[in-house]
């Protein structure tokens, strides 16, 4: 018999393992759709969102408060009170406040800077690569995607290596605290890696207001800002910069370790779809177009309702929350073929919204991608015979929401012989 909406719990955590079917049921049936016994609206065909998006003034980003959930202990406030306090920069702002913020990002975060990332990536991944190779074997997700978007971003932003350590422990309780599913014990532990993260940028902010270098830091320190209250041009302040930092330095982590991981599993699964991206090398930038758009990491976002509002003949009122579905509006049968199979020759892959759309797009759609690229010919050049070691990896995903990543990947390989690296020999032939 034909499912209807009420007959999945998208909470449960086999409907967030596999939504397929939801996602299409939703479509098919309540394109806006209120989550029973709450007052979230899931909105989850593709024209929808990217009109919702549009429309800022009914359905704002400034979801801080709602989602700050219970009072924590005390204890935990009192650690957060020896730092700064939050305030609305990018993903939390509204217009005409966030255009402030973003003007400063897209001059810092430019394509000259991103484009001259490359070369550096290319090292990393080689040498992320060259740990694992003759082992046969990897931890896919903990010795390759994890550390990837770390160090590149890391690097953009002037931290140095030897630093990345606390980095990714930091890194973890911002996602955690954002994911709400922190025990007391873990709220604490939390709340003082959280307070390390902004003493520890402190330090580094007062370093490059006096020896400035060409890194995004000394950027955002030395640039200056219309003060979005009272019009004044102004430099950043602390709580400025520690907000825009955080976000720059955790936003691209889980999602473009997630993009790659899930990337890999769908190559595996589809051997005809690897080959093709082995033998022909240029088909790799839309086969990432085709995994962004597949595994949509930043599966969905909030939006606060202003406005009583109407979608559909669904009345939205003042006060509920938008759940805006990437991840379904990728799948969509509307504008998508076949939207569950991988295609790396998909003509309109490239129609996807996984990286949003409208005034929230994201600053680091171009890192990421370039990330993906680099990652992927460098992986499809040097191994092959690729295989997942299925009894320590049950390709299950971190119940999450808003992030989608998978737990675990372990992966099997052969050294591919004769490996080409086109751009490393093309590098090596300009050297000589
Ligand atoms: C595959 C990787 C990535 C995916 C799928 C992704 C996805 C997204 C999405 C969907 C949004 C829009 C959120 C909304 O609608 O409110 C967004 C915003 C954002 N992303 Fe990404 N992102 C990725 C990588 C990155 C990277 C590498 C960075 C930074 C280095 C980054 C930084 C941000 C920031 C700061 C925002 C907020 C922008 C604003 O509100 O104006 N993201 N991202």
């Amino acid at each position: 018999m034909k499912k209807c909406p009420a007959d999945f719990d998208f909470f449960n955590e086999e409907t967030l393992n596999c939504p397929y079917e939801f996602y299409r049921t939703l479509q098919e049936q309540a394109p806006v759709y209120q989550l029973p016994d709450t007052n979230i609206f899931m909105v989850s065909r593709h024209a929808d969102v990217k009109q919702l998006l549009k429309d800022t003034e009914t359905y704002s980003n400034n979801f801080n408060e709602l989602l700050k959930g219970p009072e924590p202990a005390p204890e935990v406030t009192a650690i957060y009170a020896r730092a700064w306090q939050p305030v609305d920069t990018m993903i939390t702002a509204d217009p005409p406040r966030h255009r402030a913020y973003r003007t400063l990002v897209n001059k810092v975060f430019n394509a000259k800077r991103v484009n001259a990332m490359e070369s550096y990536m290319r090292t990393i991944v080689h040498e992320l690569i060259d740990s694992f190779i003759d082992n046969g074997k990897c931890d896919f997700i903990r010795e390759f995607t994890t550390p990837l978007p770390v160090y590149v971003i890391a690097d953009q932003l002037g931290v140095p290596r030897k630093d990345l350590k606390d980095f990714k422990r930091w890194s973890d309780s911002f996602a955690r605290r954002l994911s709400q599913l922190a025990t007391p014990e873990e709220q604490v532990e939390d709340a003082e890696n959280i307070v390390a993260f902004q003493f520890y940028f402190a330090d580094m902010i007062a370093e490059r207001r006096e020896h400035p270098r060409d890194d995004m830091i000394s950027d955002l320190v030395s640039t200056t800002i219309v003060d979005p209250d009272n019009g004044e041009t102004r430099p950043l302040n602390m709580e400025e910069l520690q907000s825009l930092l955080q976000q720059l330095m955790v936003a691209g982590n889980e999602t473009t370790t997630s993009a790659i991981t899930g990337g890999m599993v769908s190559l595996i699964q589809n051997p005809e779809q690897l080959r093709a991206l082995q033998e022909d090398p240029g088909k790799i930038p839309n086969a990432v177009e085709e995994i962004l758009r597949m595994e949509s990491p930043s599966a969905g976002m909030w939006r606060v309702v202003k406005k009583d509002s109407e979608v559909h003949g669904v009345r939205i009122p003042q006060g509920s929350l938008l759940m805006l579905r990437y991840h379904a509006a990728n799948r969509d049968r509307a504008l998508f073929q076949d939207p569950n199979a991988i295609d790396v020759d998909r003509g309109n892959a490239d129609d996807h919204i996984a990286f949003g759309q409208g005034i929230h797009y994201c600053p680091g759609a171009m890192l990421a991608r370039k990330e993906m690229n680099v990652a992927f010919e460098a992986l499809l050049s040097r191994l092959t015979d690729f295989a997942i070691d299925m009894e320590k990896s049950d390709l299950t995903y971190w119940p999450n929401v808003v992030l989608r990543g998978m737990k675990e990947l372990h992966i099997t390989f052969h050294k591919r012989e004769h490996h080409l690296d086109s751009n490393l020999q093309a590098e090596q032939l300009a050297e000589a």
